[in-house]
């Protein structure tokens, strides 16, 4: 049997125990892109569903509350969004790719790994450290519902659909936040 699907549904928690295991997921889910052995269609479109229901979630709830508390600077915040952006257009060369095989394939997961690695990193250490320092328990758990709510939102509008990410490159694009 191949790798086996789990989206981690949960439905409460601190916000960043959540974030934390959604980025071991990606980490997870990369990790399964690159083995050849996968089912790396039904990997993509699983890993495509989870990355933009994160960084949605974590642009509309996350960032502003933790700039509104000054954990986090309006810095930090834009270039997480950019980074988001970033991933987004790295996400889209893998959905574009009809074969698996191949080398550009190979070429655009590893692009893809690059990008989100570099945000996991830049995130927990400038945006989680801090909002764990000067946030309260009390409103990372509403952080944390809210971050799910929305997270579950954009998974049952299928947000991993490859027009979607299409259409979130093409704002980011318009919005300057990518080159
Ligand atoms: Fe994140
Ligand atoms: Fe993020």
């Amino acid at each position: 049997m191949g790798y086996v699907l789990d989206l981690h549904r949960p439905v409460a928690g601190d916000v960043i125990d959540l974030i934390l295991a959604d980025h071991r997921l990606f980490e997870e889910l990369l990790r399964a892109l690159r083995d050849a052995s996968s089912d790396r269609d039904q990997v993509r479109a699983a890993l495509a569903a989870v990355l933009v229901a994160h960084a949605e979630a974590e642009e509309k709830y996350v960032y502003p509350k933790l700039r509104k508390r000054d954990a986090v600077g309006e810095e930090e915040a834009e270039h997480g969004e950019e980074e988001h952006a970033e991933g987004h257009e790295a996400l889209l060369k893998v959905l574009e790719l009809k074969g698996t095989g191949t080398k550009a394939f190979s070429d655009a997961v590893e692009e893809l790994s690059g990008t989100i690695n570099h945000h996991l990193a830049e995130e927990e250490l400038t945006i989680l450290n801090p909002a764990r320092d000067e946030v309260g328990p009390q409103v990372r758990a509403e952080l944390g519902r809210q971050f799910l709510a929305e997270r579950q939102r954009q998974i049952e509008a299928d947000c991993g659909h490859i027009d979607n990410v299409r259409r979130l490159v093409e704002r980011a694009k318009k919005e300057g936040q990518l080159d």
